[in-house]
């Protein structure tokens, strides 16, 4: 593994995913792997547990880390190429990202879209440019459009806690379980990240997904629909009626967005689509999801998030195992 920015880096994701459970089990046992190695944190907006479960699977592995707020204890960075630079911007992401590579040996960097352009915010300009000129391997701590270690964590937590087991979701045996991605209302313009991500990802494992929001907050079919993988050529079921999409589930993921069609706009504030009890009554005995930070009482009621449904904790400790994982095969390549 080169870099991680999205499940396309990821290879065979049951495989992946055992072997972050291995991880979990024996979280020492690479220990000497990164003796003398050292990972650069690089974050342009806040962070809880990216920051905290990223770090802590580097030193499992026995990494050095170095962790910097850019945004706010750097200098001024440009990102446009060929700008005169009598503005603001002290240094240009060039040198940047080009000397931070001197520094670590692999970088995470955290960048979310600024909702001022769409199509800005899509290219993922600031991930793309560490990329291209940090020399090092560099992993998505959340990008404007995805957020794929908060996914690997979700599928492992899914793996772990489905109702039908069959670890790790052999290839079209069983019964699949019912996973349901549902929006649900916010008081602030949010990124399409988790649920983009979340898609993608529940694209390929062996999961029936239905994703329930209002009209209008229809998310990027690129990453609604998968082109490759085991589901390759399917799509996920787009429901408008949020009880009719909860019936059967086995997991319910809320989660907010903002609108992808009207570009980073609040087109509802409904709280009638606020996970309760009685939206958990309509499903199989789902175990409730959401990849925090959450609003309570506004995503969902402190009745749900209070009771045993809520494996909220369960994931947020799988996001060790899933950068755990991620780093470990990526320092296998160095
Ligand atoms: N879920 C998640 O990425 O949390 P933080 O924004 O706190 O890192």
């Amino acid at each position: 593994m080169k870099h991680f920015t999205s499940v396309n880096d990821a290879g065979d994701i049951d495989k992946l995913v055992l072997e972050a459970l291995i991880e979990k089990k024996f979280p020492f046992a690479n220990k000497e792997l990164g003796r003398n190695k050292t990972l650069g944190l690089i974050f342009l907006n806040p962070s809880l547990r990216t920051r905290l479960s990223t770090q802590r699977a580097a030193q499992n592995l026995g990494m050095d880390v170095i962790v910097m707020n850019l945004d706010k204890e750097g200098w001024s960075i440009e990102t446009k190429d060929g700008v005169v630079m009598d503005g603001a911007a002290a240094e240009h992401i060039k040198e940047a990202a080009g000397v931070i590579g001197q520094y670590c040996d692999i970088i995470g960097v955290r960048s979310f879209p600024k909702f001022q352009n769409r199509g800005e915010d899509y290219s993922n300009e600031v991930l793309n440019k560490f990329i291209q000129y940090s020399g090092v391997p560099v992993i998505s701590l959340e990008s404007a459009t995805l957020h794929p270690f908060q996914s690997l964590a979700d599928l492992i937590t899914i793996t772990e806690l489905r109702p039908h087991p069959s670890i790790p979701s052999p290839r079209g045996e069983g019964k699949k379980c019912k996973v349901v991605l549902t929006w649900a209302p916010h008081p602030k313009i949010l990124p399409q990240a988790v649920p983009n991500s979340f898609s993608e990802w529940m694209l390929r494992a062996n999961v029936d997904f239905v994703i329930t929001h209002p009209e209008g907050y229809e998310l990027d079919s690129r990453f609604t629909s998968s082109h490759s993988g085991r589901s390759g050529g399917a799509s996920a079921k787009i429901i408008y009626n949020q009880d009719e999409a909860l019936k059967g589930a086995d997991f319910v993921y809320a989660k907010n967005w903002s609108s992808y069609k009207e570009y980073g706009k609040i087109l509802s504030q409904d709280k009638n689509w606020m996970i309760t009890n009685k939206k958990m009554a309509l499903t199989n005995n789902a175990k409730f999801m959401h990849c925090l930070p959450v609003r309570r009482n506004m995503v969902v009621a402190d009745e749900v998030l209070d009771s045993p449904v809520s494996v909220v904790l369960h994931q947020a400790k799988n996001r060790i195992y899933s950068a755990q994982v991620v780093l470990k095969k990526i320092l296998q390549s160095l």
